[in-house]
């Protein structure tokens, strides 16, 4: 099984982004554009969300209309990056619930080691969607994503603003029944995990921290 990925080719999505990869877009802009793409991914993540109808009373009479079945939806942000697309989707689904995932690369064993995780309770009937602005090697993916199965939600979904094949191909390799939704899918990794052409660090460029 292959998994799916979304390309969210939207003229507004892609432009914004052209933006954001330039090496002089200042912190304070970069924040703004991935506050404003955040509230756009957040729209298109949610397109094939599960619907119930409920009977309603408008001041005229009484009817149906359809509200997004379940519990709250999950924004699950693996840090620190992940908390960039936050407040856009939160303009959006101003009721998700927000949970997180802290990891960090073992120098030894270059692979993901959890040190923070907490989610709403609930999940079994939670609909979540993993946010991470860059799908690099996928290695902190494959592991938030393991750990959130553990819940059991009721589906997962994965969002990022630029992803290459490498990152795609090991995500899949372990999560094949996860979409991911990406406006770019990039050439692929230079020597140092970076995505290229990519936009650089995006934690260091949402938070001037470079
Ligand atoms: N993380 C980033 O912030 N940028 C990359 O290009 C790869 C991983």
């Amino acid at each position: 099984m292959t998994g799916q990925v979304h390309i969210i080719d939207h003229p507004l999505v892609q432009h914004k982004l052209t933006l954001m990869r330039r090496k002089d877009t200042s912190t304070k802009s970069f924040r703004q554009l991935v506050h404003e793409l955040s509230a756009l991914l957040a729209y298109e993540v949610t397109r094939d969300m599960p619907m119930q109808e409920v009977e309603i009373e408008t001041p005229l009479e009484r009817t149906t209309g359809r509200v997004i079945d379940g519990k709250k939806i999950v924004l699950a942000s693996i840090l620190r990056a992940g908390n960039g697309f936050l407040d856009g989707m939160l303009e959006v689904v101003p009721s998700a619930r927000v949970g997180h995932i802290g990891l960090f690369r073992d120098p030894a064993t270059l692979q993901a080691v959890e040190y923070y995780f907490k989610m709403p309770s609930g999940m079994e009937e939670r609909d979540v969607i993993v946010l991470d602005p860059m799908l690099a090697t996928g290695n902190s993916a494959v592991a938030a994503v393991n750990r959130l199965k553990a819940c059991q939600p009721r589906s997962l979904r994965f969002v990022c603003l630029v992803t290459c094949p490498e990152g795609i191909a090991t995500f899949h390799r372990h999560h094949p029944d996860v979409p991911i939704y990406t406006p770019a899918v990039d050439r692929g990794l230079n020597e140092h995990g970076y995505i290229v052409p990519g936009l650089g660090d995006a934690g260091d460029r949402i938070f001037g921290t470079k």
